[in-house]
C-alpha cells in the first residue's frame, strides 16, 4: 500500500493557510488514491527529543566511526524511530509558514533529528556527499505573511524555500514541488486570493502525486 507522510509544520491550526490549503490537497488525494495510506505528523504534538547530551554524543560517534556506549546506545534509538517513521513513506507533503525568513523551530528540530550519516545521507572522500532518501515525490506548501517572489525585491530574504529545498535535495530529493502561498498579511483580499489560488493548485496537483 502506498504511504503518503503528510508534515504539518504550522501550530495555527484552524487560522492556517499553509494547512487550509494542505487539506484541500490531502482531500483531493484521498478521492484519487483511496487505497493510500495517508500519516500525519503534528510537529507541535509530536515528541522531539532534545538534541544534546548522549544524542549529541551518538552523532559524533558515528562521525568518529566509534561504537556507541550503552546510554548513547540507548538514547539515539528515539532518533533512529523518527528516521525509519520518516523513511518508510513513499511520498511526502510538507506545510510551513515562514518565521522569521526562515522555516519554525519545531521543523528546524525535526530535520536536526532526521538528517544524520548513514541514514539519510552518507559521504565517502571518492563520492562526497549522497542523499539516501531517493525516488520518492515532495510537496512542500509554503504560506508567508509578505511577497518574495520575482520582482518584489525581497527575494534575497527568502530562506524558507531555499532551505527547505536544500536541505531536501540534500537528503536525495529530485521530485520536489510546491505551492507558495503569499502575501497573507497584506490586505485580506489578497490572502483570500493567494489561498483561493493555493487550493486551486493542490486540489489539481493532488492527481498527478
Ligand atoms: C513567529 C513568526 C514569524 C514570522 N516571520 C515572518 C517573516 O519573516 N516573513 C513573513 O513574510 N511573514 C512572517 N510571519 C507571518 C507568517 O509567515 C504568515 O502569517 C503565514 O501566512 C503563516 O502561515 P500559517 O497561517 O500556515 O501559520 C511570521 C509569523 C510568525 C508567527
Amino acid at each position: 500500500m502506498t504511504h503518503l507522510l503528510y508534515i504539518e509544520a504550522s501550530p495555527r491550526k484552524k487560522r492556517s493557510s499553509s494547512i487550509e490549503v494542505a487539506n484541500v490537497f490531502l482531500d483531493s488525494y484521498r478521492e484519487h488514491h483511496p487505497d493510500d495510506q495517508i500519516e500525519t505528523i503534528d510537529l507541535w504534538h509530536q515528541d522531539l527529543p532534545p538534541f544534546d547530551g548522549d544524542i549529541i554524543d551518538s552523532k559524533y560517534a558515528i562521525m568518529h566511526g566509534q561504537a556507541h556506549t550503552e546510554a548513547q546506545r540507548k538514547a539515539w534509538r528515539a532518533v533512529e524511530l523518527i528516521i525509519d517513521d520518516f523513511k518508510k513513506a513513499d511520498k511526502y507533503v510538507i506545510s510551513l509558514p515562514m518565521w522569521n525568513f526562515g522555516i519554525p523551530y519545531r521543523l528546524k528540530h525535526y530535520f536536526d533529528l532526521l538528517i544524520q550519516p548513514s541514514y539519510t545521507f552518507s559521504y565517502s572522500p571518492n563520492e562526497g556527499y549522497k542523499g539516501l532518501v531517493t525516488g520518492k515525490p515532495v510537496l512542500a506548501i509554503y504560506s508567508r505573511g509578505g511577497a518574495y517572489g520575482p520582482g518584489t525585491g525581497a527575494e534575497g530574504f527568502d530562506f524558507q524555500k531555499s532551505y527547505l529545498e536544500a536541505i531536501l535535495k540534500f537528503i536525495g530529493f529530485t521530485d520536489t514541488r510546491s505551492i507558495v502561498i503569499e502575501p497573507t498579511l497584506a490586505t485580506p483580499e489578497l490572502k483570500d486570493q493567494t489561498v483561493k489560488q493555493g487550493k486551486e493548485l493542490a486540489a489539481s496537483l493532488a492527481a498527478q502525486f
